[in-house]
């Protein structure tokens, strides 16, 4: 890390990123999903750096790990920054810890400056924001705003583990889940750094980036249940293949999607039951994720797939079962907030370029009960979710120093700035 000023946070930042990337489920990968050992693990990490930055520490009833420092009045409410702990699988090193030891970073320095705080200040590692394993997402933040629907207890793992007995696992009371839930007014403005996980600042030629809005989002657990039977002996007419199913309904999503432009439509995951070579597929499960930023263009889409998707399977004699394991709306950035991070942007050197999140983010939890703000950090070719998923150093301290400059610029002036002379 050459040219790094004394005062640097990045150098710092990415060995803290460094050493959340060695704890993995997997060997030469980096795999931590929603109460694992491994995010345990990462927690108890992220606890200790908070601690060492002058902050109280403590891992929520859903396992959020929040570090708060207090303002004039104890127990009052507080700026946030947070982002996520949890990975998806074989994933990149930035996504969600980028914000979170970013977010300490910037509060250990904002102390050392010894400023009064007006308010207090609180950084948080969320717990589950990728729904990697039980085929969710925003499970932290939504605990931590009290939206958590109670169903989602009962969601299950790819081996059949209930998101109750997975709390519980883990030294949980699934029953005090509810704890999590900050009242009302408690939040009072809500920021994430996180890496931009598309190609837009490298095209612009910018470390940093001010995101307008999060992309609204639908989750679907789609089973298509047919008969298997025999791949030597049954003739090819009048099979009820699940899987042929399932194929021309992944090509429908894809066809749908393309020529739109901002509709974004994937089947990231497929199970054959009991599959095998010699076995017409019986039933088949898929998932769906189909994203935009209109709302409206989201509903559009998904109504038209659920119509094409009961015609393929009626066409074929398969029967269909969709189930909404995910539903978001599209979670505009608060225009004050995003205005003071301008601010910081702009006293950083930067231009204020602004770019709309396709990305999924805890903001969109948190957006229902208080402003928020985020700001993007270049990623190397767009790549995320993925294990070259890159940000320079550089790049880092310059989103790194974007932060601090706007907390500063909070903490002296307060939320909604002094009003500017006309
Ligand atoms: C989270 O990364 C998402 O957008 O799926
Ligand atoms: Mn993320
Ligand atoms: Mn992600």
């Amino acid at each position: 890390m050459k040219d790094m000023p004394q005062d640097a946070l990045a150098p710092r930042i990415v060995a803290r990123l460094d050493a959340l990337a060695a704890i993995s489920a997997e060997a030469g990968a980096i795999t931590r999903v929603y109460l694992s050992p491994e995010q345990a693990r990462a927690s108890a990490l992220v606890l200790g750096w908070m601690r060492e930055a002058g902050m109280s520490a403590r891992i929520d009833a859903v396992g959020n790990v929040i570090g708060r420092i207090e303002g004039p009045v104890p127990g009052g409410p507080a700026l946030m920054i947070g982002s996520h702990l949890d990975t998806v699988r074989d994933a990149g090193r930035f996504d969600g810890p980028l914000g979170v030891v970013t977010g300490i970073a910037c509060v250990a320095a904002l102390m050392r400056e010894g400023v009064t705080l007006p308010f207090a200040i609180e950084v948080v590692g969320f717990a589950d924001e990728e729904g990697t394993r039980f085929a969710t997402t925003l499970i932290g933040s939504q605990a931590l705003t009290g939206a958590l629907a109670p169903d989602v207890l009962d969601r299950t793992d790819a081996d059949e583990i209930t998101v109750r007995e997975a709390l519980h696992a883990a030294g949980f009371d699934p029953a005090a889940i509810g704890r999590a839930a900050r009242p009302a007014g408690a939040i009072l403005a809500y920021l994430e750094l996180h890496i931009e996980q598309g190609p837009a600042l490298e095209r612009a030629g910018l470390p940093v980036g001010l995101v307008t809005a999060i992309s609204g989002a639908t989750r679907l657990a789609v089973t298509l249940t047919g008969e298997a039977g025999h791949a030597g002996t049954v003739a090819m007419a009048g099979r009820r293949d699940a899987l042929a199913g399932a194929a021309a309904c992944i090509l429908a999503v894809e066809a749908r999607c393309t020529p739109e432009p901002g509709l974004v439509g994937t089947v990231g995951t497929i199970q054959v039951a009991s599959g095998a070579v010699n076995v017409i597929p019986g039933r088949v499960g898929f998932s769906l994720d189909l994203r935009a930023p209109e709302d409206r263009q989201r509903r559009i889409a998904l109504a038209d797939l659920a119509v094409t998707f009961s015609e393929i399977a009626e066409a074929r004699g398969l029967t269909l079962e969709r189930v909404v394991t995910h539903d978001a709306a599209s979670a505009p950035c608060d225009p004050a907030l995003m205005a003071r991070l301008a601010e910081g942007i702009v006293a950083e050197g930067y231009p204020v370029f602004r770019l709309p999140s396709g990305a999924g983010h805890d903001g969109m939890a948190i957006a229902p009960v208080a402003p928020i703000a985020m700001l993007f950090v270049r990623c190397r070719g767009g790549v995320s979710h993925h294990p070259d998923e890159f940000a320079s150093a550089a790049d880092i301290e310059a989103g790194a120093q974007v932060l601090l400059a706007t907390l500063r610029r909070l903490v002296a002036d307060g939320l909604s700035g002094r009003p500017h002379a006309t």
